[in-house]
């Protein structure tokens, strides 16, 4: 690990119950499992998911991949409960979904976080209010403790003193580490991330694959990230599936994509090479 910033929380053994600033000691959150059957969705008449079915284990690191325009945004926008299927189930740790989105934010039994590809930070606030913005909505915090946890998250993605900047006043990669920041203000369970690191130069791509990587050891966060950045899914990845024609078409893991014997693929690893 990169040894200053960041490393308040991220040091500990795995799990295990680590100590923040100011001495206060936070439970990890750990994971759940994520459980979709035949999932189909069509727009206007034409079908984009049809019949997605995909088991992501409890704190894993799940990467989606597939071409352009495939559903991959969709797929993700489905788990976080933005979409409703016209059939087929979600089920997160045993619980369906509907059941899951009905209950109020203070009884839901976990939490689940999302990173949009565009970052979708709100311009008219600071960094600080960004992230704090479920912590405060839940009112359930006192605002000191709220400050720290703005710290802490912030500390996390190598963000520390930020807190006071508009988002306009932030670089592209910036605002993607203070949209993680706020996915980990509510400590989910599951956090999803649509290309975290698209639009981003290869230092700050293998920052933010080190710090997915990072909660899962330290928070044991079940992660789900859609990416075409084959090389970080592979780095990262604990099992890799390829969604294709509304389907997965692939699942395996991460370490052996290369090797899949699946045409659509390898063919989609050639095409990745080209573009390197
Ligand atoms: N709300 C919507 N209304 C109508 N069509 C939609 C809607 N959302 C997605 N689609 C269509 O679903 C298809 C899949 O879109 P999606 O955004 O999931 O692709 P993607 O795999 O994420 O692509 P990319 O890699 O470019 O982000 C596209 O044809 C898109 O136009
Ligand atoms: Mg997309």
């Amino acid at each position: 690990m990169k040894s200053g910033r960041g490393s308040a929380l991220l040091s500990s053994p795995k799990h295990e119950p680590v100590e923040v600033r100011g001495g206060a000691v936070q439970q990890p959150a750990g994971g759940v499992a994520v459980d979709i059957r035949g999932l189909r969705k069509s727009y206007n008449g034409v079908p984009v998911l049809r019949g997605v079915d995909l088991h992501i284990d409890a704190g894993e690191i799940m990467v989606i991949v597939g071409g352009s325009g495939e559903g991959k945004s969709v797929l993700l926008r489905h788990i976080a409960g933005l979409e409703t299927p016209d059939a087929g189930s979600i089920h997160l740790d045993s619980m369906d979904l509907r059941d899951y989105l009905a209950l109020p934010p203070g009884k839901k039994p976990f939490r689940l976080s999302m990173v949009f590809q565009s970052a979708a930070l709100l311009n008219s606030m600071t960094v600080a209010e960004n992230v704090s913005l479920r912590l405060r909505e839940y009112h359930t915090r006192p605002p000191r403790e709220i400050a720290r946890i703005v710290a802490t998250c912030l500390e996390q993605v190598d963000m520390s003193g930020t807190e006071h900047k508009l988002p306009g006043d932030l670089s592209g990669g910036m605002r993607k580490r203070v949209a993680i920041a706020r996915a980990l203000a509510v400590e989910p369970q599951i956090i999803l991330y649509d290309e975290p690191t698209a639009d981003l130069d290869p230092i700050l791509t293998e920052q933010i694959g080190e710090l997915v990587k990072r909660i899962q050891e330290t928070r044991g966060t079940t992660q789900v990230i859609v990416a075409h950045n084959l090389q970080l899914a592979t780095h990262i990845g604990t099992h890799i599936a390829v969604l294709h024609d509304g389907v997965i078409v692939d699942y395996v893991p991460a370490k052996e994509l290369s090797r899949s014997p699946n045409a659509h693929t390898q063919e989609f690893i050639r095409a990745a090479n080209l573009n390197l």
